[in-house]
């Protein structure tokens, strides 16, 4: 079951205040990764990105009375949150135009801190998700797009909004900054039942507002319009090799963005490591997903023997790194 079918039916507990309006729900979110254009989404051009369903954001919220200013209390994973993430729940109550209320959330997530793979996107939609529904309200993806975009600017200035997309949607989602995520087609690899990825963590971490800084020299710099179209080219092979069940052209896109990523200066030596052993193990392609710096990498397997690449992987960079994707 898809995590946004699970959340459809919100479980809703008793409520311990007594509060008419709002009520105690729980609510989920899944992590992404980014299959080409990470950056060069920031300077228009178009990216594709696929949720990670096996990763997820929960949260618990219960209403707790208030008398004059509301009061929010948050623990993520055990621990009390930062006033970054309390803040989160103020703007949304102030994105979703709803009167702001006390309130207890208690959460927990399985998706790594600063490692590429949507942690922030994940908390600003699970905390959308949990107050919309906690007075009746279910977000279209559209809207959890849009307002967790407007959310994620607390963690990164000016997000393109390709990360709350993919998360809000979970579905491939193709991405122009400015504009609505498109769901795009999958269809199933020539000679095989799924497309398979690696994500392989480099167990380094680093920020996305630092790595924009990293990146924007190449970008507005020198032939910029070529550059764009160079990602846009990848995105399309991209986006027509999931459609037509195509590995090559997937490939093709992916090594592209790549490649042009460690021009931008993203790729640090640990994530060049990863990317070549990839390629020693025989995977398709190997790029850094996110921000980079630190972080992951994803991997496409061939998908008519993807057990084999994923074992060769595993024995090169350490089986605790690698973790298996499948899409559909
Ligand atoms: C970070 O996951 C993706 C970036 O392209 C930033 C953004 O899209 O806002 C690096």
């Amino acid at each position: 079951m898809r995590l946004s079918e699970q959340n459809a039916s919100f479980e809703f507990r008793p409520n311990p205040a007594g509060l008419q309006n709002c009520q105690p729900v729980s609510a989920v979110a899944c992590g992404k990764t980014i299959i080409v254009g990470e950056h060069a989404v920031v300077y228009g051009a178009k990216a594709v990105a696929m949720p990670l369903t096996n990763l997820a954001m929960g949260v618990s919220l219960t209403p707790l009375p208030t008398r004059q200013s509301p009061v929010f209390k948050a623990m993520i994973g055990g621990r009390n949150v930062s006033d970054h993430v309390l803040g989160v729940i103020e703007d949304a109550f102030r994105v979703l135009k709803i009167r702001p209320f006390s309130l207890e959330l208690e959460g927990s997530s399985t998706i790594l801190v600063g490692a590429g793979l949507g942690s922030s996107a994940s908390l600003c939609v699970v905390v959308l998700k949990a107050i919309a529904a906690s007075v009746g309200r279910t977000l279209a993806p559209y809207e959890l797009a849009k307002y967790g975009n407007e959310l994620e600017k607390r963690f990164h200035g000016n997000p393109s909004g390709l990360d709350t997309a993919v998360v809000a949607y979970e579905e491939v989602v193709s991405f122009i900054k400015g504009e609505n995520p498109v769901p795009i087609k999958v269809s199933q690899p020539t000679g095989a039942a799924k497309w398979w990825f690696a994500i392989i963590d480099s167990c380094t971490r680093s920020s996305t507002i630092s790595m924009i800084k990293v990146a924007e020299p190449w970008f507005t710099n020198g032939d910029i319009a070529a550059k764009i179209q160079k990602f846009n080219i990848a995105s399309e092979q991209v986006i027509s090799g999931l459609a037509d069940g195509d590995a090559n052209l997937v490939k093709l896109g992916m090594q592209t963005s790549g490649d042009l990523l460690k021009q931008a200066g993203v790729v640090s030596q640990q994530l060049q490591e990863l990317i070549d052993g990839a390629s020693q193990a025989g995977c398709l392609a190997a790029k850094t997903t996110g921000a980079g710096g630190g972080g992951c990498v994803l991997a496409l397997l061939d998908p008519t023997h993807p057990q084999e690449q994923l074992a060769a992987l595993k024995d090169i960079v350490g089986a605790s790194k690698v973790t298996a994707v499948t899409l559909p």
